[in-house]
């Protein structure tokens, strides 16, 4: 069989207008600027305004004819849609499918929705790569897009603080031959004995919504904060490393560090048992928060747009979220 390779064709992003400072927040609940800093980084958000078509699919319609253009790509040149999202448009039907509307793509290309949480896009790279490279599909849509801002409950400070709006999307294009730009390797997981310690139980089979869920308001996200950071710092660390091993790497030969953007600390822990220098490792929590699924594709995006990455370095990328999932790959861009 012939194997192709698998090369970002094109990036793009979006994040909403609306700015949520750590200040303004700290007005509305019991917080603070100097708390928030110190414990994850992030300084604000963006926030979702619905009247502007900043739902998943709007915000993801913009990332897409962006990383298109850059891509050289029309709309009905994809092939395939992967939308990795934990909070979809609707129930029914996928994201992915609102997003082939809205970009106008009438070639009826495949349309599927990936819910890993925070690992998304990155289990998205993974499939993608396996379908470029064993030709199925030449050109693959991978977006990762989250708007957990109608799913925070803006009272619960352990929670509030820590999310953001936003969308990154990645052009995926099949090579024949020699390439400079491909997918070296990737690794994913998945720890279920934890997967209670970052959820949203209520809402949908096992749990539907009650006049007593809503009254409770027990319809948000729930966390244990200090499980989900020390499995994010081992399983990340520990996939880094496997990939580094059985690639026949080092941190040498790594030119940049994307870590999922969640918290500052579990990034600089991270770093550190890997003894990574901080200098390559690319991060945009400060400015957006915990986007989920967008977080790697949007920092990739602005690190490319502003000529930090650059064609045939190696690029480190991991991830962790609810499950909890975990992946790590590395590629060369
Ligand atoms: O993509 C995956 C998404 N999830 C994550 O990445 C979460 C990973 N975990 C974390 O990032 C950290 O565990 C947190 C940032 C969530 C919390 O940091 P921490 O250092 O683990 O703090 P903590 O939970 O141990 O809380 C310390 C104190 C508590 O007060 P007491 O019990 O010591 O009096 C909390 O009530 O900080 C309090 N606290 C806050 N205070 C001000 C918790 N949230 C806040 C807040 N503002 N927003």
């Amino acid at each position: 069989m012939k194997l192709y390779k698998t090369k970002i064709q094109g990036t793009g992003k979006y994040h909403p207008e609306k700015v949520l400072t750590n200040e303004e927040l700290s007005k509305t609940v019991d917080t603070s600027d100097e708390w928030i800093t110190q414990r994850t980084g992030i300084k604000e958000r963006r926030i979702s305004d619905l009247s502007k078509d900043e739902h998943p699919s709007g915000m993801a319609a913009r990332a897409a004819k962006e990383a298109m253009k850059n891509a050289g790509w029309e709309p009905n040149d994809v092939d395939c849609i992967l939308f990795a999202t934990t909070i979809p448009d609707m129930m029914l039907p996928n994201t992915a499918s609102m997003l082939q509307a809205a970009l106008g793509i009438t070639n009826n290309c495949a349309c599927l929705d990936v819910n890993a949480a925070c690992t998304g896009w990155l289990y998205g790279l993974q499939m993608a790569n396996s379908l470029i490279q064993t030709g199925v599909y030449k050109k693959v849509l991978l977006v990762g897009t989250e708007m957990a801002s109608g799913f925070n409950n803006w009272e619960d400070r352990s929670t509030c603080v820590l999310f953001g709006d936003g969308s990154g999307v990645t052009a995926l294009e099949a090579q024949e031959g020699d390439s400079e730009s491909f997918i070296l390797d990737s690794i994913l997981g998945s720890d279920s004995s934890k997967r209670m310690a970052l959820a949203m139980p209520n809402g949908a089979a096992m749990s539907p919504i009650t006049h007593e869920i809503l009254d409770n308001k027990e319809q948000y996200i729930t966390m244990d904060g200090q499980v989900v950071f020390k499995n994010a710092v081992k399983t990340m660390a520990s996939h880094c490393s496997t990939l580094l091993r059985r690639n026949g790497l080092t941190n040498d030969d790594i030119d940049w560090f994307i870590p999922h953007q969640a918290n500052l600390r579990i990034i600089e822990t991270v770093g550190k048992l890997l003894d990574f220098p901080a200098e390559r490792v690319i991060t945009n929590v400060q400015k957006y928060a915990n986007t989920s699924s967008a977080t790697i594709p949007t920092a990739m995006h602005e690190a490319v747009m502003d000529g930090r990455i650059k064609r045939g370095q190696k690029v480190m990328l991991a991830a962790f979220g609810a499950g909890l999932t975990s992946g790590a790959a590395i590629l060369q861009f």
